[in-house]
């Protein structure tokens, strides 16, 4: 990997609308996507995508109704595709753009989940239990967090991850009956696992430190500042939250982070930067929840980039997806696991650069209850989290 020209390359590419549509590309990566329907009849869905090299998949799937996912494959690399889905006597069609082909040989593959909201079930089953007491109605209980937190777990390995980051709020509130969830999760996973602090685990009512229940369950979960080196890549944790205060501040860990990011650059290798709050715009936040206040996480940015030309930031919070530019280093923030999308993110790490790909959790269950909740605040929620397809996959050129 070189080092010489400061040459970020998000690539954007094909932005369809994403939110409120029945049929949607919701990633790319060079030769592959994944298509999403939120309803479709019960019964044989044919699919067929024209690419420049003709047709490039042509395949029948029996569909039990509802919503529903597949992955499309055998694409050309950074060219437009035309997806047409027949089912039922209808039939849709929607163009996309898949990602260029990345810079290098691939060298290896991990994903990150953030947002997981362990036990936050019991939020819901007193709710409902309050509207039963009402005499009201109540909704069938959907998957728990853990349920939808294991079902993307189980996407991300199938998908080839060898390694796994988590992003932060992985219990709802520190208490030992969610990391013990955590631990029924994360336990018997045979790839390594690297946890970070989101505010909901330093939140004021915490019973117990985040790092100490996991300790006790034998998982790890980083405090303050920790890195890990992946094949290509150095992948440094960052506690963003003060504890006990739902604010980010980075600054304070800046010279620490830059330093290592220096360290990979000069042994050749990129730096990816985990953590939970996203960057504010400006001092003041414009929406909920708030973060890192724009000036600090200018701050952060800028000494991380002025470190090496080869960083990206990803973060988590608030449950959308969107990247953009802060102090130019790319930033991205990425969707919950436990509701609309549904999301968690891959990386393939190559030789001269890193592809990022947010996917929605297929399987089944946890397909049927993110489009469940897609409707959420009147459908704005769709709107707001999903952000663009580029704004989900893109490829960093670090040549
Ligand atoms: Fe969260
Ligand atoms: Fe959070």
């Amino acid at each position: 990997m070189t080092t010489t020209p400061r040459r970020h390359t998000v690539e954007h590419v094909a932005r369809p609308r994403t939110a409120g549509a029945g049929l949607d590309v919701f990633a790319v990566e060079d030769r592959g996507a994944q298509l999403v329907w939120s309803s479709l009849p019960a019964g044989p869905v044919s699919i067929a995508v024209d690419g420049p090299g003709g047709r490039s998949t042509a395949m029948q799937v029996e569909h039990a109704g509802g919503p529903g996912a597949v992955e499309l494959t055998g694409l050309r690399p950074g060219s437009r595709h035309v997806v047409e889905v027949r089912a039922g006597g209808e039939r849709r069609r929607r163009a996309f753009r898949t990602q260029p082909a990345p810079p290098g040989e691939e060298l290896f593959r991990f994903a990150t989940l953030n947002d997981l909201h362990l036990g936050r079930e019991e939020v819901r089953e007193a709710s409902a239990e309050h509207r039963r007491s009402r005499g009201r109605p109540t909704r069938p209980a959907p998957p728990t967090p853990l349920d939808m937190a294991r079902d993307a777990l189980t996407d991300a390995l199938d998908w080839g991850a060898a390694s796994i980051v988590v992003k932060g709020d992985v219990c709802d509130q520190s208490y030992d009956r969610f990391w013990d969830q955590a631990a029924a999760l994360f336990g018997g996973v045979d790839v390594p696992v690297h946890m970070l602090p989101g505010n909901h685990d330093t939140g004021s009512k915490r019973l117990v430190e985040p790092e100490v229940a996991a300790k006790a369950r034998g998982l790890h979960l980083a405090r303050d500042v920790e890195h890990v080196d992946l094949p290509g890549l150095r992948v440094v944790l960052v506690e963003s939250g003060i504890p006990g205060n739902g604010w980010g501040r980075m600054t304070r860990h800046a010279d620490e982070v830059a330093d290592l990011a220096a360290d990979a650059a000069a042994g050749g290798s990129g730096t990816f930067v985990a953590t939970h709050h996203q960057p504010q715009r400006f001092r003041v936040p414009l929406y909920w929840p708030h973060g890192t206040p724009g000036p600090d996480a200018m701050r952060f940015a800028g000494a991380l980039g002025a470190a090496t030309p080869h960083a990206v930031v990803s973060s988590g919070h608030t449950h959308r997806c969107r990247v953009r530019r802060v102090a130019g280093v790319p930033w991205s923030e990425v969707g919950a696991t436990n509701h609309f999308p549904a999301t968690w993110a891959g990386y393939r790490v190559f030789e001269g650069g890193l592809m990022q790909v947010v996917r929605r959790t297929a399987r089944p269950r946890a397909l049927a209850w993110s489009e469940r909740s897609r409707s959420a605040l009147g459908g704005v929620w769709a709107l707001w989290a999903t952000g663009t397809l580029s704004d989900r996959s893109f490829t960093l050129d670090w040549t």
